[in-house]
């Protein structure tokens, strides 16, 4: 499976962006996060051209920064027109930093403390998805101290069931995020957001869950949603402007799975959307998504170098590697699997099944039976479609410094996040004068 500018050469090295994986370990050092940005363009360009040609009213893309945001993401994002969707004061900080244009950035968060709505406010966001009543409350008490009125989407729980790993479920009623119809408070909240001089209320938001595997679901949710949109304006006479039907599309870790296409998404949720609002009699919203992984998964590969070959007879063969759970926490957090090549050795020969193990103080095994050449230490694995919450997810366990990060074009590789020392890991910490 290769993904993006992937390709094999004739003497059998893996190339990213034009330049041989093995090249970058050598220059940059492992574990390396690499960025296809030709990849990743490509998928805010489908997003944006699929969507605008799919549905009938206008729609915007946003880039669910959590996935994987570095400032260099920021600019790239910016440059092909998307919004950014932040769920914390340090995106936003982030996002303001890149000079991200602040009025295409929308401030997600189930519990936004006082200093992220107030940073959200000043910033001057499009617009603050509301989570909770408490947000509201924080929210006025922020415009009385004088910071400006903020537009705001009201998070739904659209009590929709979806099949993914149920830590990444999101949109069910049984949820910490967002309000649910009926008995869950959303039309008291929406009430509210009418009266409050802190908001303006534009629209509604949900977010179904993550890594989805079917697109169906946004169309149920779709229509979930316009329900919720009528009787809003029935009962109040609010018309929703705006409708974010959130991220989730999942993408290709392994030759098994086969998730639909970024146009298959547009299609099935425009029509959803369409079809929901004629029956409805509701004018077309805006229509919005905000895709995290589907962005920048496939656009990512995580290097690595072979550190100790450990066989033992008869049980398997252990493949020890420079990083593990703190640079990618999936495999141990969710199971997830992912293709593993020989970066120098693609057109090697299998022989082997072996496991690849990180190096740190537990048992964490990464990738299970894969299969092998011959392998050395020294050699370079190479794991495909890691661009998603694995840099976002990284910790120091066992003081190991944060791996760098790069992105590759056209045969250029240009360093975006430097590797931490082990000296950064020691920033900000002071022995008390007790102690010393
Ligand atoms: N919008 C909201 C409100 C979200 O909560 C999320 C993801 C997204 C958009 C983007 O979803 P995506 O298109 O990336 O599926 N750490 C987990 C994933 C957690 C997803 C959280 N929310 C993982 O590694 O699989």
């Amino acid at each position: 499976m290769l993904l993006g500018t992937q390709r094999v050469t004739e003497d059998g090295l893996l190339e990213i962006g034009g330049v041989p994986a093995v090249e970058l370990a050598e220059r940059f050092g492992t574990p390396l996060y690499v960025i296809d940005e030709a990849c990743l363009r490509d998928r805010c360009r489908r997003y944006r051209e699929s969507f605008a040609a799919a549905y009938e009213g206008p729609t915007a893309i946003a880039y669910a920064s959590k996935a994987c945001l570095t400032l260099a993401m920021c600019r790239v994002v910016a440059e092909e027109g998307l919004h950014l969707d932040v769920a914390s004061g340090g995106e936003l900080h982030a996002a303001t930093k890149a000079g991200f244009p602040l009025s295409k950035v929308a401030m997600h968060g189930n519990n936004k403390s006082v200093d992220e709505i107030a940073a959200a406010m000043d910033a001057g966001v499009g617009y603050v998805v509301v989570d909770c009543m408490e947000e509201i409350d924080r929210a006025e008490r922020l415009l009385e101290a004088g910071h400006p009125k903020t537009k705001a989407l009201l998070r739904i729980t659209p009590g929709i069931k979806v099949h993914t790993h149920e830590y990444i479920m999101t949109g069910r009623a049984d949820s910490k995020f967002g309000l649910g119809p009926g008995e869950g408070g959303a039309m008291k909240a929406v009430e509210r957001l009418l009266e409050s001089p802190a908001f303006e209320l534009i629209g509604f938001h949900c977010h179904i869950g993550s890594q989805l595997l079917a697109v169906d679901c946004f169309a149920d949710a779709a229509g979930l949603m316009l329900d919720f949109c009528k009787s809003a304006q029935d009962q109040t006479g609010f018309l929703a402007q705006v409708l974010n039907l959130g991220g989730g599309l999942g993408v290709r870790h392994t030759d098994d799975e086969h998730p639909p296409t970024i146009p298959e998404l547009a299609t099935i949720t425009a029509r959803g959307v369409m079809e929901g609002c004629a029956e409805r009699g509701l004018d077309l919203p805006t229509l919005m998504v905000e895709p995290g992984r589907s962005i920048v998964g496939e656009a990512g590969t995580l290097l690595y170098t072979v550190g100790v070959v450990k066989e033992i007879p008869g049980v398997r063969t252990y493949l020890a590697v420079d990083g593990g759970l703190s640079d990618n926490p999936r495999p141990a957090l969710y199971d997830a699997e992912y293709e593993v090549f020989f970066a120098g050795k693609m057109n090697a020969p299998t022989q082997q099944r072996v496991t690849v193990a990180g190096k740190h103080c537990e048992t964490d095994n990464l990738f299970k039976d894969v299969p092998a050449p011959e392998v050395e230490p020294g050699d370079v694995i190479a794991v495909p479609s890691c661009g998603g919450y694995t840099f976002a997810m990284a910790s120091n366990y066992n003081r190991l410094p944060r791996p760098a990060m790069v992105h590759v074009i056209d045969g250029q590789a240009d360093l975006v996040v430097e590797r931490q020392t082990w000296e950064n890991l020691l920033r900000g910490e002071r022995i008390p004068e007790r102690l010393a």
